[in-house]
């Protein structure tokens, strides 16, 4: 997505250990039209899969799954990474090792908002190694939901999330896709949409 990757160039600022900030537009601030143009663009690459449900995890995997879902026409679920006091129904739980953070955490999505008659697209703004959406793919496979793509913001392609997922068998589409963050500057890979 030509805006988006032009958007990252004049505003994204590169961090040590490979991390790229984007805190002025997606995940702290948010741009609401790049952001709602973003969701615009994963549906239409998705149109033809009869999408069913958009699921995501809190927090900035929610803002391009909002927009996804709605031009879908479909609900959005967001997995919690910490369980709601009122979610005292059955959950569908997995556990998402995070290796910036060397800690595994549990999310969970009540069961009642999933089936075995939905058609799952995944969103998240970020694929690094891929651990957070090998997670909500196992919430889907335990309610018996087919997942049928996943949607990526800003995918680091030197990471090991891609593989891992198309290992699953699970087709991966990136609106940007960053092939290095060396010496401070972005350089990207083409683009999967
Ligand atoms: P993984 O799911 O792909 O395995 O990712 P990893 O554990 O490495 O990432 C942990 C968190 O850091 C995730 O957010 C992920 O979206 C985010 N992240 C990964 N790489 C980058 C990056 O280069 N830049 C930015 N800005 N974020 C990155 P989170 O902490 O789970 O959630 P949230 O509450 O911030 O959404
Ligand atoms: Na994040
Ligand atoms: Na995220």
């Amino acid at each position: 997505m030509e805006e988006l990757v032009r958007r990252i160039q004049k505003d994204g600022n590169v961090l040590s250990e490979g991390v790229l900030k984007v805190d002025s537009f997606i995940t702290h601030q948010v741009d609401p039209d790049l952001m709602k143009r973003i969701g615009a663009r994963l549906a239409e690459v998705f149109a033809k899969k009869k999408i069913t449900k958009v699921v995501t995890i809190e927090a900035s995997g929610i803002g391009p799954a909002i927009y996804t879902a709605q031009s879908l026409e479909v609900p959005m679920i967001f997995a919690r990474k910490a369980k709601s006091l009122t979610m005292n129904e059955e959950l569908l739980t997995s556990s998402v090792y995070s290796f910036t953070k060397q800690v595994s955490s549990t999310i969970s999505i009540s069961r009642k908002f999933l089936s075995e008659q939905d058609r799952v697209l995944i969103v998240d703004d970020f694929l690094a190694n891929g651990q957070a959406a090998k997670g909500l793919i196992e919430l889907c496979q335990q309610a018996g939901a087919q997942v049928e793509g996943i949607g990526i913001v800003i995918e680091k392609g030197f990471q090991t999330g891609r593989q891992l997922l198309e290992d699953m068998d699970v087709p991966v589409v990136s609106l940007a896709r960053i092939a290095s963050l060396n010496d401070g500057k972005v350089s990207f890979k083409e683009a999967d949409a």
